[in-house]
Protein backbone atom coordinates (compact mmCIF):
# COMPACT_ATOMS: atom_id res chain seq x y z
CA UNK A 1 0.00 0.00 0.00
CA UNK A 2 2.81 2.76 0.68
CA UNK A 3 4.77 1.75 -2.40
CA UNK A 4 1.38 2.25 -4.12
CA UNK A 5 1.58 6.15 -2.81
CA UNK A 6 5.00 6.30 -2.96
CA UNK A 7 4.68 5.29 -6.52
CA UNK A 8 1.66 7.73 -7.45
CA UNK A 9 3.75 10.45 -6.16
CA UNK A 10 6.80 9.89 -8.04
CA UNK A 11 4.32 9.74 -11.23
CA UNK A 12 2.62 13.22 -10.51
CA UNK A 13 3.48 16.08 -12.40
CA UNK A 14 5.81 18.21 -10.44
CA UNK A 15 7.92 21.48 -11.59
CA UNK A 16 10.37 22.74 -9.12
CA UNK A 17 12.33 25.82 -9.29
CA UNK A 18 15.57 26.57 -7.57
CA UNK A 19 16.68 29.35 -6.93
CA UNK A 20 19.10 31.61 -5.05
CA UNK A 21 22.27 33.65 -5.80
CA UNK A 22 25.23 31.74 -7.00
CA UNK A 23 27.24 29.86 -5.03
CA UNK A 24 24.58 29.35 -2.49
CA UNK A 25 24.20 25.38 -3.40
CA UNK A 26 21.10 25.63 -5.96
CA UNK A 27 22.53 22.43 -7.84
CA UNK A 28 23.98 20.28 -5.08
CA UNK A 29 20.37 20.39 -3.63
CA UNK A 30 19.09 19.76 -7.69
CA UNK A 31 21.14 16.38 -7.88
CA UNK A 32 20.09 15.41 -4.24
CA UNK A 33 15.98 15.92 -5.01
CA UNK A 34 16.89 14.43 -8.61
CA UNK A 35 16.86 11.10 -7.29
CA UNK A 36 14.53 11.24 -4.09
CA UNK A 37 11.76 12.73 -6.33
CA UNK A 38 12.61 11.05 -9.36
CA UNK A 39 12.82 13.91 -11.81
CA UNK A 40 15.43 15.30 -14.48
CA UNK A 41 17.31 18.29 -13.99
CA UNK A 42 17.90 20.97 -16.14
CA UNK A 43 20.70 24.23 -15.20
CA UNK A 44 19.08 27.51 -16.69
CA UNK A 45 22.81 27.97 -18.03
CA UNK A 46 23.06 25.28 -20.41
CA UNK A 47 19.42 25.26 -21.01
CA UNK A 48 19.94 28.49 -22.37
CA UNK A 49 23.78 27.80 -24.80
CA UNK A 50 22.00 24.48 -26.06
CA UNK A 51 19.39 26.93 -27.00
CA UNK A 52 20.95 29.75 -27.77
CA UNK A 53 19.36 31.96 -25.29
CA UNK A 54 22.76 33.52 -23.88
CA UNK A 55 26.03 34.95 -25.16
CA UNK A 56 29.24 34.21 -23.49
CA UNK A 57 30.48 37.49 -22.14
CA UNK A 58 34.51 36.84 -22.05
CA UNK A 59 35.13 40.03 -19.68
CA UNK A 60 33.09 39.33 -16.80
CA UNK A 61 33.28 35.60 -17.49
CA UNK A 62 29.44 34.96 -17.66
CA UNK A 63 26.61 33.87 -19.72
CA UNK A 64 24.07 36.39 -20.08
CA UNK A 65 20.95 34.64 -20.65
CA UNK A 66 18.32 36.95 -22.29
CA UNK A 67 15.48 36.14 -19.36
CA UNK A 68 12.09 36.52 -21.48
CA UNK A 69 13.38 34.31 -24.17
CA UNK A 70 14.74 31.88 -21.44
CA UNK A 71 11.13 31.99 -19.67
CA UNK A 72 9.17 31.20 -22.75
CA UNK A 73 11.27 28.80 -23.90
CA UNK A 74 11.20 26.98 -20.31
CA UNK A 75 7.19 27.42 -20.15
CA UNK A 76 6.89 25.74 -23.72
CA UNK A 77 9.14 22.95 -22.68
CA UNK A 78 7.32 22.33 -18.82
CA UNK A 79 4.31 21.75 -20.75
CA UNK A 80 6.02 18.40 -22.69
CA UNK A 81 7.64 17.16 -19.60
CA UNK A 82 6.04 15.56 -16.56
CA UNK A 83 8.49 15.86 -13.37
CA UNK A 84 11.51 17.71 -13.49
CA UNK A 85 13.68 20.27 -11.45
CA UNK A 86 14.77 23.22 -13.00
CA UNK A 87 18.01 25.36 -11.41
CA UNK A 88 19.70 28.53 -11.40
CA UNK A 89 20.32 32.40 -10.69
CA UNK A 90 18.30 34.38 -13.03
CA UNK A 91 15.17 32.08 -12.52
CA UNK A 92 13.99 34.56 -9.99
CA UNK A 93 13.83 37.05 -12.50
CA UNK A 94 11.66 34.99 -14.28
CA UNK A 95 7.85 34.03 -14.01
CA UNK A 96 8.15 29.47 -14.54
CA UNK A 97 5.00 28.35 -14.44
CA UNK A 98 6.31 25.91 -11.70
CA UNK A 99 4.27 23.58 -8.81
CA UNK A 100 7.39 24.83 -6.24
CA UNK A 101 9.80 27.33 -5.87
CA UNK A 102 12.79 26.52 -3.54
CA UNK A 103 14.68 29.85 -2.70
CA UNK A 104 18.06 28.93 -0.76
CA UNK A 105 19.69 32.06 1.15
CA UNK A 106 23.29 32.17 2.34
CA UNK A 107 24.42 34.40 5.48
CA UNK A 108 26.57 36.69 3.50
CA UNK A 109 29.99 35.74 5.15
CA UNK A 110 29.51 32.51 4.65
CA UNK A 111 28.67 32.97 0.76
CA UNK A 112 32.19 34.61 0.85
CA UNK A 113 33.93 31.67 1.81
CA UNK A 114 32.36 29.23 -0.62
CA UNK A 115 33.02 31.79 -3.47
CA UNK A 116 36.87 31.89 -2.23
CA UNK A 117 37.21 28.39 -1.89
CA UNK A 118 35.95 28.40 -5.99
CA UNK A 119 38.71 30.59 -6.60
CA UNK A 120 36.23 33.36 -7.94
CA UNK A 121 38.24 36.98 -8.39
CA UNK A 122 37.37 39.87 -5.64
CA UNK A 123 35.17 41.78 -7.71
CA UNK A 124 33.17 38.60 -8.64
CA UNK A 125 32.83 37.86 -5.19
CA UNK A 126 31.94 41.31 -4.14
CA UNK A 127 29.07 41.01 -6.45
CA UNK A 128 27.90 37.95 -5.64
CA UNK A 129 27.88 38.88 -1.64
CA UNK A 130 26.25 42.36 -2.15
CA UNK A 131 23.75 41.32 -4.30
CA UNK A 132 22.69 38.12 -1.25
CA UNK A 133 23.12 41.03 1.51
CA UNK A 134 20.76 43.12 -0.60
CA UNK A 135 18.36 40.22 -0.75
CA UNK A 136 18.06 40.40 -4.30
CA UNK A 137 17.27 37.16 -5.36
CA UNK A 138 14.96 36.75 -2.20
CA UNK A 139 12.88 39.83 -3.64
CA UNK A 140 12.53 38.94 -7.10
CA UNK A 141 11.55 35.45 -6.01
CA UNK A 142 8.76 36.94 -4.16
CA UNK A 143 7.89 39.45 -6.82
CA UNK A 144 7.60 36.64 -9.47
CA UNK A 145 5.88 33.82 -8.24
CA UNK A 146 3.35 33.17 -6.11
CA UNK A 147 3.82 33.44 -2.05
CA UNK A 148 2.28 30.03 -1.12
CA UNK A 149 4.48 28.29 -3.86
CA UNK A 150 7.72 29.42 -2.50
CA UNK A 151 9.75 27.54 0.01
CA UNK A 152 13.09 29.51 1.91
CA UNK A 153 15.24 27.81 2.96
CA UNK A 154 18.49 29.40 4.58
CA UNK A 155 21.42 26.90 3.56
CA UNK A 156 22.95 25.36 6.46
CA UNK A 157 27.00 24.86 7.55
CA UNK A 158 26.42 21.45 6.33
CA UNK A 159 24.59 20.26 3.23
CA UNK A 160 23.22 17.50 5.36
CA UNK A 161 21.49 19.96 7.54
CA UNK A 162 20.37 21.69 4.71
CA UNK A 163 19.09 18.51 3.23
CA UNK A 164 16.42 17.65 6.08
CA UNK A 165 15.17 21.64 5.94
CA UNK A 166 14.31 21.12 2.67
CA UNK A 167 13.02 17.40 3.39
CA UNK A 168 10.58 18.70 6.01
CA UNK A 169 9.08 21.57 4.06
CA UNK A 170 8.48 19.25 0.99
CA UNK A 171 6.64 17.01 3.10
CA UNK A 172 4.58 19.65 4.58
CA UNK A 173 3.67 20.90 0.98
CA UNK A 174 2.82 16.94 0.45
CA UNK A 175 5.20 16.68 -2.44
CA UNK A 176 7.44 13.38 -0.41
N1 LIG B 1 24.37 23.43 2.51
C1 LIG B 1 25.66 23.45 2.18
N2 LIG B 1 26.60 23.49 3.15
C2 LIG B 1 27.89 23.58 2.84
N3 LIG B 1 28.38 23.61 1.59
C3 LIG B 1 27.50 23.55 0.59
C4 LIG B 1 26.09 23.48 0.81
N4 LIG B 1 25.46 23.46 -0.37
C5 LIG B 1 26.44 23.53 -1.31
N5 LIG B 1 27.65 23.57 -0.74
C6 LIG B 1 28.94 23.71 -1.41
O1 LIG B 1 28.98 25.06 -1.88
C7 LIG B 1 29.56 25.11 -3.18
C8 LIG B 1 28.58 25.73 -4.15
O2 LIG B 1 27.50 24.85 -4.35
P1 LIG B 1 26.72 24.77 -5.72
O3 LIG B 1 27.65 24.59 -6.86
O4 LIG B 1 25.65 23.74 -5.55
O5 LIG B 1 26.10 26.24 -5.77
P2 LIG B 1 25.22 26.91 -6.91
O6 LIG B 1 24.18 27.71 -6.19
O7 LIG B 1 24.74 25.90 -7.87
O8 LIG B 1 26.24 27.90 -7.61
P3 LIG B 1 26.11 28.57 -9.10
O9 LIG B 1 24.99 29.57 -9.03
O10 LIG B 1 27.40 29.26 -9.32
O11 LIG B 1 25.86 27.48 -10.06
C9 LIG B 1 29.97 23.68 -3.52
O12 LIG B 1 31.31 23.52 -3.20
C10 LIG B 1 29.09 22.83 -2.63
O13 LIG B 1 29.70 21.61 -2.31
MG1 LIG C 1 25.10 25.71 -9.95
Amino acid sequence: MLKKTKMKYKKRKLILVITGSPGVGKTTLAKYLSKILNCKVINEREFALENKLGKWNDEIKEVEIDIKKMEKKLNEKIKKENRLIIEGHTLCEAKINADVVILITLHPEILEYRLEARGYNYEKIMDNVFCEGIEYCKKHTFRNYPKDKIIEIESQRSFKNTKELVIIRLKEKGLI
